[in-house]
């Protein structure tokens, strides 16, 4: 059974319960410095575990195997490095960090230990999407030409550290990560090049534009959409579109099904007079929105197995590139290239 530890108990909170109920791993440890917050959250957990304000002291907890870093983005890099120099393992909340820069470094410093640095691009283990991975890569909807994804989520409750203006933390990087890290995912391909234009309507008081779109350009041809929105006014979704030679898969974290268009199904391309096309086949999927059982579990098996996490440090350091790009574009008017 692994020692696990978890800073942040936001979403962290979740980490720290899936972990407990996952079989794998226990929580010997947890951080915040919100004490009340950190007691309710010790409680939940049955009580028997230590409880630290300060994150150096949680990670000097004896026989830690690993730690979850769930703190605001900004202290990302520096209690991932610090973690990693103790010898322990890490599960990073996306975006890994605030600039590919700080990424870059926390990586070099994973190989220089030889520890996992897995990152929290949970959607990847989200069912609607891995599903629509399993049907790409089983080639149903043939080659994709095109591919949109959308982080929309009204942020006008939410207030806190997100909104700092010293920090200028970019919906784009905050939230939109999670767009820009599906569209790499389900095509397969990398992002080139982004042109984007963005305004800043809807959440005055906030220090960066709280509207972005963002066309891609990525490699083979491939073309890409990705909007961000955290001042629209709807329910929260993801929604993303897969468009192939051969069909189109419509998928979201929020929607109980997946819809896919298929060009040809079971050999005719005919069903009752109708293009198939036309037919919407929905699939079932379970809801799990942030299914963070699953990404607890692969960071436990890559620690027990020694291998590699699915979703590695590099994806997230990438995703973070490609905002960096979008967001650079809607500054310069001008299409931006992506460097990893
Ligand atoms: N995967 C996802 O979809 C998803 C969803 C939400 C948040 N996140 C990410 O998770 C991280 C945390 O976000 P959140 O929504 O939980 O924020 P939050 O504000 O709800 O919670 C953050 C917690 O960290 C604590 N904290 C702040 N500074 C700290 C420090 N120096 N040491 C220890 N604890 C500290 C705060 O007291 C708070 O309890 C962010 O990186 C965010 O981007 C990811």
């Amino acid at each position: 059974m692994l020692k696990l530890g978890v800073i942040g108990l936001g979403i962290g909170r979740s980490h720290a319960l899936a972990m407990m109920r996952s079989g794998k791993a226990k929580v010997v440890a947890i951080c915040d410095i919100d004490a009340s917050r950190m007691e309710k959250v010790a409680a939940e957990l049955g009580g028997d575990v230590a409880m630290y304000t300060d994150y150096r002291d949680l990670l000097r907890h004896e026989g830690l195997d690993g730690v979850c870093v769930a703190s605001p983005d900004h202290y990302h890099r520096d209690m991932v490095c610090e973690a990693l120099d103790l010898g322990l393992h890490v599960l990073c909340e996306k975006p890994l960090a605030l600039h590919a820069e700080e990424c870059r470094e926390m990586i070099a410093k994973a190989e220089q230990v030889g520890r996992k640095l897995m990152v929290g691009q949970v959607c990847r283990v989200a069912p609607g999407f891995a599903l629509a991975k399993k049907i790409v890569d089983e080639g149903l909807i043939g080659d994709i030409f095109f591919i949109e994804s959308e982080y929309a989520h009204d942020y006008i409750d939410i207030r806190g550290w997100r909104m700092d203006p010293e920090l200028k933390r970019h919906p784009v990087t905050g939230g939109g990560c999670h767009a820009v890290d599906l569209v790499r995912f389900l095509t397969g391909k990398e992002p080139l090049e982004a042109f984007s234009y963005s305004n800043h309507k809807m959440l005055a008081d906030w220090p960066c534009d709280d509207t972005t779109i963002a066309v891609l350009k990525f490699e083979d041809d491939v073309i890409g959409k990705v909007y961000v929105s955290t001042g629209c006014k709807r329910n929260y979704t993801m929604r993303t579109v897969v468009y192939g030679s051969k069909g189109t898969i419509i998928c979201d974290n929020t929607t109980p099904h997946l819809s896919l268009f298929v060009d040809e199904f079971e050999g005719a391309n005919r069903f009752m007079g109708k293009k198939m096309q036309n037919i919407e086949h929905q699939i079932p999927v379970s809801l799990s929105s942030h299914n963070i059982e699953a990404e607890v579990s692969e960071f436990c098996d890559c620690i027990v197995q020694n291998r590699e996490p699915s979703i590695g440090a590099v994806e997230g350091a990438i995703a973070v590139a490609v905002c960096e790009a979008i967001i650079r574009s809607s500054e310069t008017g001008n299409p931006e290239k992506i460097a990893y």
